[in-house]
């Protein structure tokens, strides 16, 4: 009777059906974690070395075996078999053809439960260190953008209707503010990514006297995991990485929307630079904000990966269960998709025209000064109640006869409220509405240029700390 070839095959008599085995296979995604388990694997091999369960030769020439496999993977020269079930198995089974019998005693107090908990610990600590990088640049380029964008304004909606003059600057640093959580959401994921599960072995530690210390040191992991049983069933990081994801896609989403908007001939407040943009194949006068629309319609797949994980974990009984092997590709999808937006959305906010001129005229299009003059009412001591209702009907009446505030002469300003003086013409501008925004945090000049300032003083600290 022909046996089973895998490593663990002693207790089978038959080999693995075929379709089984492709079936149950993760090396063509999890392949990618081949450097990860390397390192953990060399780590694990010096601390088996420390407490004399292989000796110093062993622990030398299976070291140097696992570089020498990372090396060839890297040059292309390494072709896994298929029916190697893992990059766990592939990377172990490369070792021991290469190097005899010694490979075979790296696995010892150790599972591929915890390792592929490890593996992936050590994936995303790299990649979200990376998200975090990604974030800062881009942080920076709506922080520019901001800069030289101060005096432009921009009519602000809400419901998509014109409701006030702002800023420009003032509505890209909503976006760096929506940014910078998203970092802090990253930061903070990274804490609880960056813990050690390895020791944890297949769910209830190991009866060798395995140094975790040691292994978390070599790994430079700040804590170790407190119970075998979470450490090798435990994904809440990678749905934590999910969500601050999701959450991040949806900020780009949105602004994408709005640039998708503005592009349009009936609003053209914008153009997007031609290197961002794509025409059609059959009109010939159509440039589309492809770009923008595919980091919006991606958004549905980051969420998709979220719902994903979660969907896989719920049911789960304790601890280690194979369907945590549907892990890996939500989470890799998720970090291509986020940081190939990442950086395509710096690259086309740096290459956008803003119309000043087009969106000054929009801006005091539509009555957008209207709440102003009620402002301006409730300063010369009229209820507010009182003052919108009398705007109100101002605008109203406007609209009938088909003026704009600005066509009313100061005796029909003075038929709607005696308290209408002279200085009610300088209320009337989508400049002075701005000027008129003395609150903090709101969209006056002063405010807006204050934060530009104090959001460089931040970044120039941060660079300082990184040199
Ligand atoms: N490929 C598996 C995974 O991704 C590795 C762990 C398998 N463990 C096991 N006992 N079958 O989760």
């Amino acid at each position: 009777m022909k046996k089973s070839r895998k490593p663990w095959g002693g207790r089978f008599s038959a080999p693995t059906d075929r379709q089984v085995e492709e079936f149950t296979s993760s090396l063509p995604f999890d392949r990618r974690l081949y450097r990860h388990d390397i390192a953990g694997s060399i780590a694990h091999c010096r601390m088996l070395e420390r407490i004399g369960v292989i000796s110093r030769e062993e622990a030398d020439k299976i070291a140097a075996g696992l570089e020498g496999i990372r090396r060839d993977i890297e040059a292309g020269l390494l072709r896994f078999s298929p029916e190697l079930e893992d990059i766990h198995m592939a990377v172990e089974s490369a070792l021991v053809e290469r190097i005899g019998p010694a490979g075979g005693k790296l696995h010892s107090g150790r599972s591929r439960n915890d390792q592929v908990a490890l593996d992936l610990r050590l994936y995303l600590r790299e990649e979200t260190a990376r998200i975090i990088s990604l974030l800062e640049r881009l942080k920076d380029a709506f922080l520019d953008t901001a800069r030289s964008e101060i005096d432009t304004i921009l009519p602000g909606y809400t419901h998509l209707q014109k409701a006030q003059p702002v800023l420009l600057s003032h509505y890209l640093l909503a976006y760096w503010e929506m940014l910078d959580r998203d970092e802090t959401r990253f930061r903070e994921c990274l804490e609880r990514i960056n813990v050690l599960p390895l020791g944890a072995a297949a769910l209830a530690g190991s009866s060798l006297p395995l140094d975790r210390k040691y292994v978390a040191q070599i790994l430079e992991f700040p804590r170790i995991s407190g119970n075998s049983m979470d450490a090798v069933s435990d994904r809440d990081f990678a749905a934590e990485f999910l969500f601050a994801a999701s959450l991040c896609m949806m900020h780009m989403s949105r602004f994408c929307e709005d640039l998708i908007i503005w592009s349009s001939g009936e609003f053209s407040f914008i153009e997007i630079s031609d290197a961002f943009t794509t025409g059609s194949s059959l009109m010939p006068q159509k440039k589309n904000p492809d770009v923008a629309e595919l980091v919006r319609g991606k958004t549905g797949r980051v969420y998709g990966n979220l719902i994903c994980l979660l969907t896989v974990l719920k049911g789960l009984p304790m601890s280690y269960n194979r369907d945590l092997q549907e892990d890996k590709e939500p989470v890799f999808d998720t970090v291509d998709t986020l940081a190939g937006c990442l950086g395509v959305i710096g690259s086309m906010l740096d290459g956008i025209k803003f119309d000043r001129e087009r969106m000054l005229e929009e801006a005091a299009r539509g009555f957008s000064t209207a709440t102003e003059i009620a402002d301006y009412l409730v300063m010369k001591g009229v209820p507010f109640r009182t003052a919108h209702g009398i705007v109100g009907g101002i605008v109203g009446e406007c609209v009938r006869s088909g003026k704009t505030l600005a066509d009313l002469r100061l005796e029909d300003w003075r038929r709607y409220h005696s308290s209408f003086g002279n200085d009610v013409f300088s209320r009337l501008d989508a400049k002075s509405s701005i000027l008129s925004k003395t609150v903090e945090g709101g969209t006056g000049r002063k405010q807006v240029k204050k934060r530009i300032e104090a959001l460089e003083r931040l970044r120039s600290k941060r660079r300082k700390a990184d040199r």
